[in-house]
C-alpha cells in the first residue's frame, strides 16, 4: 500500500465534516458582526431572500425577525434541523423555510430578488468547477433585476503572503445549548497557499479532562479560499457582473487594508 503524505491527507479532507451542526452552533452561533450588513442589503431589495448554505440560521433568523421572507438551503441535515428548531423556538413560522439542498445542483423552481452567499459559503467547494456550478445555480434562481451578494473573510489568505503556516487559535470556552455543556475549544488554521487550501482543525474537549482524547470531539475540513480576480472571472463566466465591491461589514469600499471581500453582482 502506498503511504499517503500529510499534504495528500489534507487535500483529501471534506469541505464540511459530518455531525458538526451542534458544535458549529456553539462555536459561531452568537456571532452578530456581519448581521447588520445583511439587514442593510435586504432593505435595498424587495421580496424574498435566498440564503445559500444557511447553516443554523444565524443570518436567516434575524432577517425574518426584521420582517423579510427567507428561504435557507444547506446540504447538512443537522444544520437544517437546528435552524428549523431555532426558528420554531422563537415563534417564527411564517416567511421562513429551511431546505436540505446542495448549492451545486439545487433547483427550487422559483426566483429571488436577492441571493446571499454569506459567511464564506463558497469556500467549502474545493474545486473551481464546483464553484462555477454553484454560481450558475444562483444565476438561474436570480430575478432579472436581482442581486447576488457574496461575503468572504479574506484575512487568513491575505496575510499568508505565499508562506505555508499553521496558526493556533485562542483556546476558549464555548457553550453547547443542545446538551447544556460548556466545552473547551481549541483550533488551528493551516494556510497552504500553493494548493489554495485553508485547513481547519477544531477540538471540543471536556474542560475537566482537557487532554482526554476519548472526551474530545475532533473535526477537520479543508476550504478553498477564492481570490478576488478569480471570483470576478467566475461570476463573468456565469453571466454576472460585479457592480459593487466592499471591504468591510459597514459596506465601506475595498482598500488595500480590507480584511473582508464583499461583492454585489447582477445579471449581465
Ligand atoms: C461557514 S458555514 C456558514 C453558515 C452560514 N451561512 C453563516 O454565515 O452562519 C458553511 C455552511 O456551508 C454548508 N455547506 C458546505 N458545503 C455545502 C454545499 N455543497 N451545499 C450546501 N451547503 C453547504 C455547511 O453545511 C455549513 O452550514
Amino acid at each position: 500500500m502506498t503511504a499517503i503524505s500529510a499534504e495528500d491527507a489534507a487535500m483529501a479532507l471534506p469541505g464540511w465534516p459530518p455531525d458538526f451542526a451542534a458544535l458549529y452552533e456553539a462555536l459561531t452561533g452568537d456571532f452578530r458582526g456581519d448581521v447588520p450588513m445583511y439587514l442593510e442589503m435586504a432593505k435595498r431589495h424587495e421580496g424574498p431572500i435566498l440564503d445559500l448554505a444557511c447553516g443554523t440560521g444565524r443570518v436567516a433568523i434575524p432577517l425574518v425577525e426584521a420582517g423579510h421572507s427567507v428561504v435557507g438551503i444547506d446540504f447538512d441535515a443537522g444544520m437544517i434541523d437546528l435552524a428549523t428548531s431555532k426558528a420554531k423556538l422563537l415563534g417564527l413560522r411564517r416567511n421562513i423555510s429551511f431546505i436540505e439542498a446542495n448549492m451545486i445542483d439545487f433547483d427550487l423552481g422559483r426566483k429571488f430578488p436577492l441571493i446571499m452567499a454569506g459567511g464564506n459559503s463558497l469556500i467549502h467547494l474545493l474545486d473551481f468547477r464546483l464553484v462555477l456550478k454553484a454560481i450558475e445555480r444562483c444565476r438561474e434562481h436570480l430575478e432579472d433585476d436581482g442581486s447576488f451578494f457574496l461575503a468572504f473573510e479574506t484575512s487568513p489568505y491575505m496575510a499568508a503572503a505565499g508562506k505555508y503556516r499553521v496558526e493556533r487559535e485562542r483556546p476558549r470556552q464555548v457553550f453547547n445549548r443542545g446538551t447544556g455543556q460548556t466545552l473547551l475549544y481549541r483550533g488551528t488554521i493551516t494556510v497552504d497557499p500553493n494548493f489554495q487550501r485553508i485547513i481547519r482543525h477544531h477540538e471540543f474537549a471536556n474542560p475537566r479532562a482537557p487532554h482526554d482524547p476519548t472526551k474530545t470531539a475532533v473535526f477537520d475540513y479543508a476550504t478553498r479560499p477564492i481570490y478576488p480576480g478569480e471570483l470576478e472571472l467566475m461570476l463573468d463566466i456565469c453571466g454576472l457582473k460585479v457592480v459593487e465591491i466592499f471591504g468591510d461589514y459597514d459596506l465601506r469600499p475595498l482598500t488595500r487594508q480590507s480584511e473582508k471581500l464583499i461583492m454585489r453582482s447582477v445579471k449581465k
